[in-house]
């Protein structure tokens, strides 16, 4: 077949030059703009990569104008309904949904990896007790390659393969430790006849003094969260991820440069900023006054929870974790909560508000996860971490096939100098 070229022509009479158009198996085309420097001495110019694809990917796809979210081709809605995380896990990791053996070789390797190396607990009594869990979490996270050096050789594919059992592995120990240090309460050490979500809500919240007893609605609605929340393509804390991996950076700490990404409130704080606002406006009657404050972009109020760089129709993962909020408020009779009135008032006027309609502003994975997290007591400071715990998943995949990928090279863009031209030194004495 013909190679498809896309070509540039300038105004002001330079020769045009042709550059191959690259198809993937669905989505937009792409120009393939290499060699657009080598062969104009130009750059292309995109801050905030709106128009950039940075790399080639088989793991997610998302239609954002559809409001469709496949991991490897399998759509978000029967993953969720269907499988657990960990099946999701292999799923993202290898491609392919695992078999009955698989399942259970897989689930086996993560259950026996989730201890955290007994002087890694000493590291959290470095911090502050009321430091903020995503802080404790890029320090934690990033100190695990000095615990764990057997594994960091990232041209040897076994040592990644064990990095990134170890990390699916442990950051549920990590996240509940540093939960359980927030709280003053003594670490939990896994339990390996659980499951890895129940394990997870044992070491957030068992205690020695009595037996803990998982709930199956509970610990399937976390499970679905952690599902939704597993991969979503080239997104920034996926990006910080990349970036770092191309360095040759070793895997802890190229998740715990992740983290830091994720934690912002345009990001993975979102979730965060969601309860924040909702504490914020309070009641209901209060909504217009809120609503008129964001539109009129009074001191950069927004509606967070609201709004994506891809989805401009609903995101699909919140309409999911909209059913397992109601489903969760249910099992723990409250339904008639305040907060989960306000956000659903919240939601239907921005719905309906031409602001939000003209913008394609709808709500995001972040608008329902906190009111989740909420009602099981869950401070808000943890909502980002419990992110972080789910998407490691998906930064380890996407790490792992960079440097699988030949074409990869470190992370370099360059820039449009604005700054000074070139201009003498003057002495201190002389200066103005
Ligand atoms: N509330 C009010 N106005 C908004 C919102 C919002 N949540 N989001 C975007 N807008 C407005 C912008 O002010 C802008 O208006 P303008 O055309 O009058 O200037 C317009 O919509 C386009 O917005 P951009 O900022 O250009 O969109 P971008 O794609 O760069 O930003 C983002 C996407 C960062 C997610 C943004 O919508 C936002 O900050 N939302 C709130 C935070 C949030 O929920 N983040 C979570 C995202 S999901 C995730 O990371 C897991």
């Amino acid at each position: 077949m013909k190679e498809k070229l896309a070509t540039l022509s300038f105004s002001d009479g330079s020769p045009s030059v042709d550059f191959p158009v690259l198809g993937g198996t669905i989505g937009p085309e792409v120009i393939d703009v290499r060699s657009l420097y080598g062969k104009t001495g130009k750059f292309t110019y995109d801050p905030g990569f709106m128009s950039t694809a940075s790399c080639r990917s088989n793991i997610t796809y998302i239609d954002g104008d559809q409001g469709i979210l496949l991991y490897r081709g399998f759509p978000i809605e029967q993953l969720a309904e269907k499988c657990d995380f960990l099946e999701v896990a292999y799923l993202i990791l290898n491609g392919e949904l695992p078999n009955k053996e698989q399942k259970l070789e897989f689930d086996g390797i993560v259950t026996r990896h989730s201890m955290v190396h007994e002087q890694l607990s000493r590291f959290y009594s470095g911090f502050r007790r009321d430091a903020h869990p995503m802080a404790v979490m890029c320090g934690v996270v990033g100190a695990l390659s000095a615990f764990y050096h057997d594994s960091i050789n990232i041209y040897d594919e076994r040592s990644r393969d064990i990095s990134a059992f170890r990390l699916i592995a442990k950051l549920p120990t990590i996240t509940a430790m540093t939960y359980k240090y927030n709280m003053g309460q003594p670490f939990m050490y896994p339990k390996n006849k659980l499951s890895y979500t129940d394990n997870f809500l044992y070491m957030m919240f068992g205690t020695p003094c009595e037996e803990y007893v998982p709930n199956p609605v509970i610990s399937r609605a976390i499970d679905r969260i952690l599902i939704l929340h597993a991969d979503h393509e080239q997104n920034a804390s996926t990006s910080t991820v990349r970036l770092a991996g191309s360095t040759g950076a070793n895997p802890f700490a190229c998740i715990s440069a992740g983290i830091a990404s994720l934690w912002g409130p345009a990001h993975g704080g979102a979730n965060e900023a969601v309860l924040k606002m909702l504490d914020e406006i309070g009641d209901i009657k209060n909504i217009p006054a809120f609503i008129k404050r964001v539109k009129e972009k009074d001191g950069h109020a927004m509606l967070m929870g609201f709004g994506h760089r891809v989805y401009k129709n609903y995101d699909p993962r919140a309409k999911l974790i909209q059913k397992t909020c109601h489903e969760v408020l249910e099992e723990l009779d409250m339904k008639d909560n305040k907060l989960i009135k306000l956000a659903m008032e919240l939601e239907r006027i921005a719905l309906s508000d031409d602001y939000f309609i003209k913008r394609k502003l709808y709500p995001n994975v972040d608008f329902y996860s906190g009111i989740v997290y909420k009602a099981l007591g869950i401070p808000v400071s943890m909502y980002t971490a419990i992110f972080a715990l789910a998407r490691t998943v998906g930064w380890i995949a996407q790490w792992k096939e960079l440097i699988a990928d030949p074409e990869q090279k470190i992370g370099r863009p360059r820039q449009l100098f604005t700054g000074a031209t070139p201009r003498d030194f003057v002495p201190i004495g002389k200066r103005k």
